[in-house]
């Protein structure tokens, strides 16, 4: 099994723990890993319980990147006929919010992993790189390119130019990573973090996934737009009604997801 899947992490019936299973090799993102990963998610994802997606390596390693020795002899041939690249546009569909959770090396694919991901827990021995160049290569799936709207175009260049890694204080201060904690706490942080998420209404959650990440493909009009239609769109669900009504009568708010 290349990935473990809990779905009722720590007994909460809303969010589910993915953990990448290849500690020998760093969690290398093996072709069979892609798929499992990519099979797991869309599972949670039309699971109604599961609300929040957290998705972590260990300690070592969150992802030392695309397999190596996998890709070593491929050829441009291969990976067209293969559809290699269909895994990672699939992870974009998710609808569910997804927390990466990234403890040591996020390194080439394992970096933009970690990117594809809606937001970044760092432990502080965490270490973000693109070293596609010290192979030969470029990144494949999104180094240049999420990385660049994360960070910016001069930093993104330095990364993807030098390879070099950049440590988890600098990952938080270029602004790729929401938080960095104690290496030791990066999973209950991101816990902690995934039920306050999980405790909200699920279809607001969504919206506002889909929004955000909407920003990123359209002009500022386009995306206000796209932001207030969805904002008309949760007065549909019985959860707004529950959420304002709560407020008003100073209670906690009891979301049933529809
Ligand atoms: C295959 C890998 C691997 C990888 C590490 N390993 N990274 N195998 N693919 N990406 C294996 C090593 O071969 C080794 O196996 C074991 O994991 C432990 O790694 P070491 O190198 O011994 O560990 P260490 O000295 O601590 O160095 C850690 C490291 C280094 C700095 C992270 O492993 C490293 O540079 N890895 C490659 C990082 C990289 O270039 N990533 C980008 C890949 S290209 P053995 O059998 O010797 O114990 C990419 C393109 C993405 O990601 C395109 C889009 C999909």
């Amino acid at each position: 099994m290349n990935i473990i899947v809990e779905k009722n992490w720590d007994n909460h019936p809303h969010i589910a723990l993915v953990k990448l299973n290849r500690s020998k090799v760093l969690n290398a993102l093996s072709n069979e890993l892609m798929d499992e990963l990519v099979q797991a998610l869309f599972k949670l994802d039309d699971d109604q319980e599961v609300r929040v997606i957290v998705l972590t390596g260990d300690e070592r390693a969150f992802a030392a990147g695309a397999d190596i020795a996998q890709m070593v002899e491929e050829n441009p041939v291969d990976k067209i006929l293969e559809n290699r690249f269909r895994s990672w546009q699939q992870l974009t569909m998710i609808s569910k919010p997804i927390i990466a959770a990234v403890s040591g090396f996020a390194l080439g694919g394992g970096c933009e992993l970690a990117m594809t991901c809606d937001l970044i827990i760092a432990g502080d021995n965490a270490r973000f790189g693109q070293p596609e160049i010290n192979l030969g290569i470029i990144p494949g799936a999104g180094g240049t390119q999420r990385l660049t709207k994360a960070i910016g175009k001069s930093k993104a260049m330095l990364m993807n130019l030098t390879g070099e890694m950049i440590d988890a204080t600098t990952a938080e201060k270029w602004g790729l990573v929401a938080k960095v904690v104690p290496a030791e706490t990066v999973l209950q942080e991101t816990y902690e973090i995934a039920k306050k998420i999980a405790a909200k209404a699920p279809v607001a959650t969504r919206l506002i996934k889909e929004a955000v990440n909407r920003s990123f493909e359209t002009s500022l009009k386009e995306g206000m737009e796209f932001e207030r239609r969805n904002f008309f769109l949760t007065f549909s669900s019985s959860d707004q009604k529950e959420g304002m009504r709560a407020f008003l009568e100073k209670r906690e708010a009891k979301y049933t997801g529809r």
